[in-house]
């Protein structure tokens, strides 16, 4: 079978994930990089191209330019796939564009600036049956998914307890210099949305919540910080949770934890046991129960289920990484678009992302009406 042609939209050699999506979508030989606009200046998005050894006849100057070239061409030359990875506030018109015209998208998170925009591109993929995924990384990583399959197949029992945490420090020498605040894309609401922190890093830990758990949080209170009256960004909060099952838990998220660099973790505990994991130590998953000693389940084992072994490349004890859970994520977003049979959660989908932008929305709605518990 031929590859899936693949275009990029952002993601130049100035950017903090192309090179994810890059290493990624080259994995297990299901793509191939046809083209895409790398950068808004022609120069820097030209060169870049020539850099990455990609012909530069598919590079074009902007999205708008991408689509009208490629539906000149024949179906089967056409690009089939299109990634976003720019900042936030192009992901909508981008993504409606490219629903509107026919194409698969991978975009990535948060998917809009607004709930409304994240509904607006719901329904249009559902009217145009395409396949859209929403790069939630952390949920390709084998061993999440293992978490996954091991609270699904009851071993935690019934979940009384979550607890995430996702904790950065990269903003704090930026925040305390007003310039450097200012010029930061990530704390301007036209180019991020209507949160930093919360939209950038809470809701990778909330769609983990709904995605090992397979339940739904029903209403959250939040308490954010802005640290300066002239900041009008959050770069801090502690989120409580409800669960749909009467569970109670905490989204700790931080971008001034000043040390910290991507300290990701995800506890839940169950009556009869419960399961532990870290994003910077990735490739082990830790089960605690009352009984027996603590044990450590490792990734690229036969105890493992399927679904968590079907990403694994290189046996256990070689580590893997974020390229290799981003990899898996395409993988699966490969198997849709061939129509290949693939396992339930191989990919996060559109209306994960929506799910993502509701919970951006009601934790800022939350804070700002004094800290009270909204619904979702
Ligand atoms: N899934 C994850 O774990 C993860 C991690 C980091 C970033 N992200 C998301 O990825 C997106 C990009 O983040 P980043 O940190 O790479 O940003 P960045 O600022 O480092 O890079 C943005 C890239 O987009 C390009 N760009 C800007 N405007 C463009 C335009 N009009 N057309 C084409 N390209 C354009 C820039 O030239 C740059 O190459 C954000 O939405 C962010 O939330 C996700």
């Amino acid at each position: 079978m031929s590859k899936i042609r693949l275009g990029i939209l952002g993601g130049g050699g100035d950017s903090l994930i192309g090179v994810v999506h890059r290493i990624a979508s080259q994995m297990f030989d299901k793509y191939q990089i046809i083209g895409g606009v790398f950068n808004p200046n022609w120069k820097e998005n030209y060169d870049f191209a020539k850099k990455i050894d990609l012909p530069t006849n598919r590079v074009y100057k902007d999205f708008e330019n991408l689509i009208a070239e490629e539906l000149k061409l024949p179906e089967n030359k056409r690009m089939q796939v299109i990634s976003i990875l720019t900042p936030n506030f192009l992901h909508y018109p981008m993504a409606k564009k490219l629903i509107e015209s026919g194409f698969n998208v991978i975009c990535e998170k948060p998917l809009t600036t607004s709930y409304q925009e994240a509904i607006e591109l719901e329904s249009l993929k559902n009217e145009k049956k395409c396949v859209f995924a929403v790069t939630y990384t952390y949920t390709g990583y084998p061993m999440v998914r293992q978490m996954k399959q091991m609270i699904s197949d009851g071993v935690l029992g019934r979940i009384q307890k979550v607890d995430l945490q996702y904790y950065q420090g990269w903003i704090n020498p930026i925040i305390h210099d007003s310039e450097k605040r200012t010029n930061t894309w990530r704390l301007n609401p036209e180019k991020s949305g209507i949160s930093c922190c919360i939209g950038d890093i809470g809701t990778h830990a909330f769609d983990m919540l709904e995605y090992v758990t397979d339940l739904k949080v029903s209403k959250l209170l939040s308490d954010l910080n802005y640290m300066y009256d002239d900041n009008p960004m959050d770069v801090d909060g502690t989120i409580l949770v409800r669960m749909d099952n009467g569970s109670k838990g905490v989204i700790r998220t931080s971008q001034i934890a000043t040390g910290e660099e991507n300290n990701f973790t995800v506890a839940i505990y169950g009556e009869k046991g419960s399961l532990k994991w870290e994003q910077e130590n990735p490739n082990y998953l830790n089960y605690l129960t009352e009984n027996k000693p603590f044990q450590i389940l490792k990734r690229g084992n036969v105890y493992n289920s399927d679904f968590a072994e079907d990403g694994v490349k290189i046996p256990s004890g070689h580590p893997e990484g974020i390229f290799d859970a981003m990899g898996n994520i395409y993988k699966g977003v490969a198997k849709a678009i061939n129509k290949e049979k693939s396992f339930s959660g191989e990919y996060p989908e559109l209306s994960d992302g929506v799910r993502g932008m509701l919970f951006i929305e009601k934790a800022i709605t939350s804070n700002n009406n004094g800290n009270i518990w909204v619904e979702l």
